[in-house]
């Protein structure tokens, strides 16, 4: 698999310039679905998919849990491009290889990024099956997506996080979530490199930092994002109680199991948050970008 991955201006142009040939829309909304949330893609008006194996420099998926493609298409009218499937550092990516896909987005035109995960729940209050608005994140791993060589064209060199995950889209998720039937909190994300889950030292020590889930994906995409300037919003769905509270196994499996019990209620609600996103902010953003 491809270790060679850059994610140099050069190298992320080339993949956008392949996947803009065998597209018929310009996406204003880039989606990133974690394990287990795969089925959000079937919401999806397809207009065209793409294998990540035809895509010139793009990363490859090695997990088996997650597909490898890209569905362009229209969600509750916006035009989307979303990732089935994602990448991660534990699959020995390093963290600046993990930029590519959302440069790579960035430059098909998107002007929103909406990340989902899967995520161990650190929070006492918090249950398998809930959703967490991810408010703010805790990146202890010293490393950031976008270190190293610096490449103008996405971003500033250094750049302001406080409001990575955005507040205006946060208020419309806590405002959907009011009508929805899952229980949704709001909380921080803590990253965690994988693959193991994590000691229960680790999540003892996680929540006394002031985390409310865990999990391996989502930062580096998150601090990517940020540098370019689009707006996150990113939802964890608690899929199982962190390690060490309580009796059962930690496994991708358990994973998979809640996830997909609540993938119909999951998706209605995202469906919901899209559509008033386009309502409410949307508009006002996309039309400003599409007048440009
Ligand atoms: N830890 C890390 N990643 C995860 C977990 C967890 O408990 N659950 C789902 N993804």
């Amino acid at each position: 698999m491809g270790f060679d991955i850059q994610s140099d201006y050069s190298h992320c142009m080339m993949a956008a310039e392949y996947i803009k040939s065998r597209i018929g829309i310009k996406p204003d909304m880039g989606i990133i679905l974690g394990s287990g949330i795969g089925p959000l893609a079937d919401m999806i008006e397809v207009e065209s998919t793409i294998d990540y194996t035809d895509i010139p420099y793009f990363p490859q998926t090695t997990v088996s849990s997650h597909k490898g493609r890209l569905i362009l298409g229209t969600l509750e009218g916006v035009k989307v491009v979303c990732m089935q499937g994602r990448f991660h550092f534990y699959e020995g990516y390093s963290y600046e290889q993990l930029a590519m896909p959302v440069r790579v987005l960035s430059l098909l035109g998107v002007k929103v990024m909406f990340l989902t995960n899967a995520a161990g729940g650190v929070n006492l209050a918090y249950k398998p099956g809930d959703i967490m608005i991810i408010a703010d994140h805790l990146n202890l791993m010293g490393v950031n997506p976008v270190r190293g060589q610096y490449y103008s064209e996405f971003g500033e060199r250094f750049y302001d996080v406080q409001n990575l995950y955005n507040e205006s889209l946060r208020k419309i998720a806590r405002k959907c979530a009011k009508r929805s039937d899952l229980t949704v909190h709001e909380g921080t994300y803590m990253f965690f490199p994988g693959p193991n889950f994590e000691t229960p030292a680790e999540i003892r020590a996680a929540r006394m930092l002031g985390a409310d889930a865990v999990g391996m994906s989502t930062v580096p995409e998150a601090l990517t994002a940020g540098h370019i300037g689009l707006p996150v919003i990113a939802f964890s769905v608690i899929t199982n109680y962190a390690a060490g509270m309580s009796k059962e196994p930690l496994s991708d499996d358990e994973v998979r199991v809640i996830a997909d019990s609540i993938s119909h209620e999951f998706s209605a609600y995202v469906k919901d948050v899209i559509c008033t996103m386009n309502e409410v902010y949307g508009t006002e953003q996309y039309k400003k970008y599409r007048e440009q």
